[in-house]
């Protein structure tokens, strides 16, 4: 790549503001860095108070701290304007923070199904009502990326309610994709397979479990947290300028594995 073109792609969002949701850890954090290093500033949303001044400290003027639970109407929408008010105005907007509860169905309390959905879904469909409202108002489009999971496509056991909430997220980034179009308002969804992120730690660091995963996943790994983050960045640049409604799969293979492999049989 020339300068020239090293320069570009490194300038890629500069004068852009974006919100990114879960900006404390794992895949939102290297969203955030990787904006910020194309020229971006960002307005980092997370419960996780600590890790975004940390943040504000390394970024400086690049990043706000704007600690909200994503779960809370007023906390989402008083975080929007406050980095409305520091960048004067937004253009972009990733949609990553998450966690879940699990149980069987048959025995999973109904407030950890809604501390699930809530989190995993409705939060997403409250940031994007606010992030929304304030690029339609600016009036000069924007993009919106919402990250949801492997999980939206395929079941797991235990896991209902954060693969319904996730489902739910594909679908609602469509209806969102729909409405916001006039506007010039681009919409996809990212749905990520297994991530090396603090959120999957338990699995990662118990050999065992690990190696189950990585079984089903034709490209033999997890993803690390960079490699989720580019496919946003994409999503949200002008190179996806006629990319709207759709979503990425971002698995190493793992949704296209789900047949019977008998290579093992000798069969070729
Ligand atoms: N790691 C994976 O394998 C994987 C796979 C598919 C999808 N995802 C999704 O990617 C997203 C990011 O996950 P990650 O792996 O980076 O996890 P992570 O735990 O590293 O980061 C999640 C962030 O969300 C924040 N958060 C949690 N609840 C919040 C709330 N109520 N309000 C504001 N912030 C809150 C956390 O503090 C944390 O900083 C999640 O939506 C997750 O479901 C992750």
């Amino acid at each position: 790549m020339s300068d020239d073109l090293g320069d570009l792609f490194a300038r890629r969002f500069a004068d852009k503001t974006a919100v990114v949701t879960g900006a404390a850890s794992g895949i939102g954090a290297a969203i955030a860095r990787r904006l910020i290093a194309e020229g971006a500033t960002v307005v980092g949303l997370d419960i996780a108070e600590d890790a975004l001044v940390a943040m504000a400290g390394e970024f400086g003027d690049a990043f706000l701290a704007a600690p909200a639970d994503v779960t809370d109407e007023d906390a989402v929408s008083s975080a929007i304007a406050a980095g409305v008010e520091r960048y004067s105005g937004i253009d972009l907007a990733f949609n990553v923070a998450g966690a879940s509860r699990y149980g069987p169905i048959t025995e999973l309390a109904a407030d950890d199904w809604d501390f699930t959905v809530d989190l995993v879904q409705k939060a997403v469909f409250l940031c994007v009502k606010h992030e929304a409202r304030q690029l339609v108002a600016q009036g000069r489009g924007g993009a919106i990326v919402n990250v949801a999971s492997l999980n939206a496509h395929i079941p797991m056991v235990g896991g209902s309610p954060y693969s319904t909430g996730k489902a739910g997220v594909e679908m609602f980034s469509k209806n969102a994709a729909l409405e916001l179009a006039p506007a010039g308002v681009r919409v996809n969804a990212v749905l990520p397979g297994l991530v090396d992120t603090p959120l999957v730690a338990p699995v990662m660091g118990f050999e065992p479990a690990k190696n189950m995963f990585l079984e089903r996943i034709p490209m033999g790994r997890a993803a690390a947290p960079d490699e989720i983050a580019a496919p946003c960045l994409y999503l949200a640049s002008d190179d996806a300028s006629y990319v709207t409604g759709t979503s990425l799969m971002v698995d190493g293979g793992w949704e296209i594995s789900n047949y019977a492999n008998l290579t093992s049989l000798g069969a070729s």
